[in-house]
């Protein structure tokens, strides 16, 4: 197991669709090993290939709700259905998200409050989830990731400004950059 270097916006293979996986073989095995790994130091909720530099579509999770209730897996060749985005207007401290490639920076994103995950686990096995709230909000994350979309890419006026202002004073938005957790100190 080994930490991997997380790619920052600007790399290509963070903004194009990723690849299917066609078998769960020790490449892959591995690859998620390190993701899991690489998340829990960062720290984050969700990790998807791209942000490794892999060019795979799949995604790892981690999350516990308020009953202490942990959702933990691997979403292979995922698809989601959602529901409607809800209407009204953004609520600025509920809806924060962030993402490990552009580290230490979080903006509020509309996201559906329920979606259905079916996805293929590390046993090669379908398995289908029901998810609302955060957990909905991890999975909508993760999947923009393996379409090759950053959640900046979806945010609304002012925040898209203010993105764009962030990654600029950053000097991200080029390809080449990463970070490590436990050497590099930016939180997603
Ligand atoms: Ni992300």
């Amino acid at each position: 197991m080994r930490i991997r270097e997380i790619v920052i916006t600007g790399n290509p293979v963070l903004h194009r669709p990723a690849s299917p996986v066609h078998h769960i073989d020790d490449y892959i095995l591995e690859l998620v090993d390190d993701m899991f790994a690489t998340m829990e130091l960062a720290p984050g909720v969700g990790l998807a290939a791209p942000q490794v530099g892999e060019d795979l579509t799949l995604f790892v999770y981690d999350w516990v709700d308020d009953n202490n209730r942990q959702y933990r897996g691997v979403a292979i060749n995922p698809t989601l259905v959602m529901d409607p985005l809800p209407i009204g207007p953004l609520d600025d401290e509920e809806e924060l998200e962030g993402c490990l490639s552009v580290p230490g920076e979080r903006f509020p994103l509309r996201r559906s409050d329920r979606v259905i995950l079916t996805a293929t686990n590390l046993q090669g096995n379908e398995y289908t989830i029901e998810a609302t709230g955060w957990l909905a909000r991890i999975f909508q994350h993760e999947y923009d990731h393996l379409l090759g979309v950053l959640y900046v890419d979806r945010l609304t006026h002012p925040y898209d400004r203010e993105a764009r202002d962030a990654v600029d004073a950053s000097e991200w938005g080029v390809p080449g950059l990463s970070w490590l957790p436990g050497r590099d100190h930016l939180e997603g």
